[in-house]
């Protein structure tokens, strides 16, 4: 059975039409990455498999784990096992990032180190503060990261984990995610799986993914080798990707 399957969705935001048309496939232990322009609609998408009341679904379905999920709420999902690291993460005042930590593990059940699982994100230091508050760019990534790793999702939604990030950073998220997604286990054992956003790919260096795709205005525009597709947007920009939604859509 596929993990996460997405049929011909469409989705508004604020009465906009963002996504038109989107299809996608994942199955247990895959990493998928998205790929787009600003503005494209892949923050958009993230939001409509978690269930963001921010967007509104108008048409299509999206199916989790063989359920349809399309009008779930948000929490309902969380607990069927979709996580979420957002783009621009939301402060919390007044709660402690340990204490927001020991909430996700008791109601996951889990039982972790939550010491442990900061120091793989280098974030020991800032346990005792607020959540995300004052956080740096590149903090405000860990944090996220981190809170993921407690709750170990089956699907974990990854909106540009690499943004602002530098380069020491970078593998320490990378790592946070290899465990995240078990990819340091034998592919047939992988079970976690992940859709990930990113601009420069950068990532895409320490972390194996297994598909990619690209988003142009709210429409998946290709699919294929993660590392391919990068090299060609880097040589040529979105400009053959333009070309080849124009063609398909001309066939239709
Ligand atoms: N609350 C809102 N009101 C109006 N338009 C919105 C709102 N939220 C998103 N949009 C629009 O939806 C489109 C898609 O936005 P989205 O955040 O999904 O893009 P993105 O691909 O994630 O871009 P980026 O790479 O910049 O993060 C944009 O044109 C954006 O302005
Ligand atoms: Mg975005």
């Amino acid at each position: 059975m596929p993990l996460l399957e997405i049929v011909d969705l469409h989705v508004e935001v604020e009465g906009k039409r963002v996504l038109r048309g989107v299809n996608l496939h994942i199955e247990p232990g895959e990493v998928h990455i998205l790929l787009g322009p600003n503005g494209s609609g892949k923050t958009t998408l993230i939001n409509a498999i978690i269930g963001s009341p921010k967007v509104k679904v108008v048409e299509g379905k999206i199916i989790f784990k063989g359920r349809d999920i399309t009008d779930a709420p948000m929490d309902e999902r969380v607990k069927m096992g979709l996580g979420v690291a957002f783009q621009h993460p939301p402060k919390i005042r007044g709660v402690k990032l340990r204490d927001l930590l020991q909430k996700i593990a008791s109601k996951f059940n889990r039982d972790v180190d939550v010491e442990k699982l900061a120091s793989v994100v280098k974030m020991e230091e800032y346990l005792s503060r607020d959540v995300n508050v004052g956080f740096s760019g590149g903090e405000l990534k860990r944090s996220e990261v981190l809170q993921l790793l407690v709750q170990s999702p089956d699907l974990a939604l990854l909106d540009e984990p690499d943004s602002g990030v530098d380069v020491e950073n970078l593998t320490v998220i990378a790592n946070a995610i290899n465990e995240l997604c078990e990819l340091n286990l034998k592919p047939s054992r992988r079970r976690k799986s992940a859709i990930m956003v990113t601009h420069l790919g950068y990532i895409l260096n320490y972390v194996k993914a297994d598909r990619a795709h690209v988003i142009l205005n709210g429409r998946i525009a290709c699919s294929g080798n993660p590392n391919e597709i990068l090299k060609q947007i880097m040589e040529h920009g979105f400009e053959r990707c333009v070309q080849c939604l124009q063609e398909r859509e001309l066939r239709r």
